[in-house]
Formats: structure tokens, sequence, C-alpha cells
């Protein structure tokens, strides 16, 4: 796949978030003026909007900072090892990435793929996670379990109770996870999951722990092509936020977590989980294929189940597709 080009010289003028005339625009790109509309399209289909006023020129709806791996580093927890981090402009999707390099025998857990952009970011079901340039957090940490397969029940519970807390260190408050693993505020989605994993099912295995947080971006009448509700940070608190303490916080949970879940399984976590769960005491449907199961949410078993109550009893899910029961 080739990599999209980013137009960096116009980047760093718009960066600030400020007016930009034409004019200036064209001068510093040395281009026509008819030129420069040309030039600011190139924005747009970096999935960043902007503004134009006639007489004050053209501005981002925000100000864009970047990632920076230096600035990441410095903020982490020297507690553990401090693991590998590199920030990628445009990628395929940094899950593929960490996949690769699993292949090459090079990397150890706790390495981190962050990328400004992804082209072809994997959401769950094979769904596409829409990752414009500069605005969201896309970000995949290779960790390594060495008892198969069977010992990763609720990992993905786990790792969506770090990105909770990491984002309530960063103030964000209101946060709910839908089992398994989605991070909801106000009932809309702020983050995802997707953990993939290779390796010996009985044996060594590794997981690429992939989590996407929509941060400043905002949804500004655009279609975006998401087919569920959606927010992000700069929709809930409207304000704008520096991505590198909130990476270095969510990296800093992964760090402490994943050690522990390791030794003592999800039953360590299971009570601090069903803190934030969104629908427990609630009707849901639970889509398993073409079958609907009805109950009522009863929070999760010690290996991260889903427990429903039903007519029959409490049953346990470990799969399908879980939402509200509407009401009729
Ligand atoms: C979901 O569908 O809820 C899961 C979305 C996971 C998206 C993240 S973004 C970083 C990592 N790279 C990917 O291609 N996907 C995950």
């Amino acid at each position: 796949m080739t990599h999209k080009k980013i137009p960096q010289h116009l980047l760093a003028l718009m960066s600030d978030g400020e007016f930009h005339s034409g004019e200036k625009i064209g001068e510093l790109l040395g281009v026509s003026r008819a030129a420069v509309w040309k030039q600011l399209q190139k924005l747009e289909e970096l999935g960043l909007s902007f503004e134009s006023i006639k007489g004050k020129g053209y501005r981002l709806e925000t100000q864009l900072d970047f990632m920076s791996a230096a600035d990441i580093s410095a903020l982490l927890i020297k507690t553990y090892p401090v693991p590998e981090i590199s920030v990628h402009e445009v990628i395929d999707s940094t899950n593929a990435e960490i996949l690769r390099l699993i292949q090459t025998n090079t990397i150890s857990k706790g390495h981190t793929v962050l990328a400004e952009m992804q082209q072809t970011g994997r959401g769950r079901r094979g769904r596409q996670w829409v990752s414009p340039f500069g605005r969201n957090v896309y970000l995949s940490m290779l960790w390594s379990f060495e008892r198969g397969m069977a010992s990763l029940d609720g990992l993905s519970l786990v790792v969506g109770l770090c990105v909770v807390k990491a984002l309530q260190r960063q103030s964000a408050k209101r946060l709910e996870l839908k089992w398994p693993n989605d991070v909801l505020c106000e009932g809309k989605k702020l983050a995802g999951i997707l953990l993939e994993v290779v390796g010996d099912p009985t044996g060594l295995c590794h997981v690429v722990i992939g989590i996407g947080i929509n941060v400043n971006w905002k949804k500004n009448g655009v279609s975006t092509g998401i087919d569920q509700p959606w927010t992000s940070l700069l929709e809930i608190n409207d304000a704008y936020m520096d991505r590198n303490p909130l990476v270095a916080a969510l990296i800093n949970e992964l760090l402490q977590a994943l050690p522990v879940f390791d030794d003592q399984g999800f039953a360590y976590f299971a009570d601090e989980w069903q803190q934030y769960d969104a629908f427990i005491g609630k009707e849901v449907v639970i889509q398993m294929g073409d079958n609907m199961i009805v109950g009522v949410a009863a929070g999760v078993t010690d290996k991260g189940e889903l427990k429903l109550q039903t007519p029959q009893g409490i049953q346990t899910y470990n799969g399908g597709e879980v939402s509200l029961r509407k009401k009729l």
C-alpha cells in the first residue's frame, strides 16, 4: 500500500488553528492563489475540516499538535522497563504493524506503535475504524503470555478498564464500559479495543492490544460512515486535549495491569469492571448470528463472560453483540 503524502508545510502553517490568508498560504507553498484551494483539499483528504471566511482566510477547526515518542516516554512510570515507542505519520493499521514486527522477532513486551492516521484501521467484527489525521489516538501494544490462549479470558475487559482509568486521569467523566470492551460516554462510543492473538494456542502467545480513542475529533455534520452513535473528548468537554499525556497515562495503566492480569487473571478486576458496567440491571439483547437472546444484564463472571438473567436462570455468554432492548 502506498502511504498518503502529508502536506508538511501546509500543516505546519495551519496547525495553530488561526486564520491564514490565501495569499500567505500561496506564498508559503509557492503556488498561485488559484491553486491554494486545491492544496487545502489535501487537508480534507486527511479528514481535517477547515473553515473559510471571506477577508480572514482559512483555519483548521482546532489546533493540531503531534504525538511525540520522547514526550510520551518522559511521562512513563519507571517501575517497569520503559517500552519502545514509535509514532508513525501514516500507516495501514498499528495492529498490522505490530503483527509484522512479531514476525521479525525483534520486539518485546510493551512495544508500542502509534499513528497520526490509519489508512485501513481495523475494528471489531471486520468493521473499519475510521482514523483521520492528527485528531485521535491509534495505539497498539504487544504483550506476550506463556500459558496459552485460555489464560487470556477477560483480557479485553481489563484493557477497557485501563482505557477508562487513563481517561479519568485526564479528567474525563461519566465513562461506562459496554461488554466486552467498548468505552462509552453518555451512551455514545468514545473508544474501541481490538485484540489480535498469534502464537501457540497452548503455550507462548502474543497479543496485539489495539486501542482507538476519539480525542480532538468533531462531527461537524460531515458523514464519517460510522454506523453507531459516537463521541470524542472534544465533543464532551468542549476543550482541546494534548494527546501525549493521555497516551502516557494509557501506557502506564497497561504496564501496571497486564502483569497483574497474567498473574491473577480477570477475577482480580471483575468487581472494578462492574462499577463501570453500562448495562447492569438493564434489559438487553444479545445477537449471536441469527439468534437473539433476551435477558437482564447481571454483570460478568470471573472469566469475563457476560451474565444474563433469563427465565431459565443465569446464563453466561462469551460472544455476540450486546445492545439495550428497545422499549416497545
Ligand atoms: C472496535 O471496533 O471497537 C475496535 C476498534 C479498535 C481500533 C484500534 S485503533 C489502533 C488499532 N489499530 C487498528 O487497526 N485497530 C485498533
